[in-house]
């Protein structure tokens, strides 16, 4: 149907701007966030670990959880199926044939930390307690060699990792200069 704007009777029904019946209706839309609400969203956490929460894990406790919870897509060694690979790849990032990983290319272990509770499984997001992300997260840093065999992550020394490709990015202020 075309919209010529003639349509009399809902234009004489519509409230005028003002009207309190309007005012009300669009009050009405929606309902009020609660501070618990906003606390199951606001779980981003920053590059220098502001975000963090309470919480460690192991890199053994990861080794099993990510057997049980991520090697179906990720590969029994993280070097990846239908889900990337997450292990491996360092000094290939200047080569011909790049391969970016965790280990490679990520810039802040924090991130890792951000991303997998965010977002893994990928099947069942957010099911892991942050105690599950911390050990997993150790887990991943330690098959690329970043982190020990007896590491045991939480708030403080996540953040303190630091990662291999840390200084490889370069700030891209488009449509500024460099
Ligand atoms: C059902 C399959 C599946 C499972 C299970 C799964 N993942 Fe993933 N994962 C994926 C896919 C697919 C992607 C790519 C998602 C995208 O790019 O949007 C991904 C991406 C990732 C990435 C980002 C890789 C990169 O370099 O961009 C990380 C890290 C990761 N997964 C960790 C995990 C961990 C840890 C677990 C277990 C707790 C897990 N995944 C379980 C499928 C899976």
């Amino acid at each position: 149907m075309a919209c010529s704007g003639s349509a009399p009777g809902l234009q004489a029904s519509a409230p005028r701007n003002g009207d309190a019946r309007l005012r009300a209706a669009i009050d009405a839309i929606g309902t009020p966030v609660s501070a618990s609400d906003v606390a199951t969203w606001n779980i981003d956490v920053a590059p220098d670990g502001r975000g963090l929460p309470a919480g460690s894990g192991d890199v053994a406790t990861g080794a099993r959880i990510f057997a049980a919870k991520c090697a179906a897509c990720h590969g029994a060694k993280g070097e990846g199926l239908i889900g990337d690979p997450l292990v491996g790849g360092q000094g290939t990032l200047t080569s011909a044939s790049p391969k970016r990983t965790v280990g490679s290319y990520w810039p802040y272990a924090t991130t890792l930390f951000d991303y997998v509770r965010r977002a893994m499984p990928y099947n069942a997001p957010q099911s892991l307690s942050a105690d599950e992300v911390y050990a997993v997260s150790a887990w991943i840093l330690n098959r690329n060699g970043i982190v020990p065999d007896d590491a045991r992550l939480d708030a403080q020394s996540l953040a303190a990792v630091r990662m291999p490709n840390r200084d490889g990015f370069v700030p891209d202020p488009r449509p500024g200069r460099l």
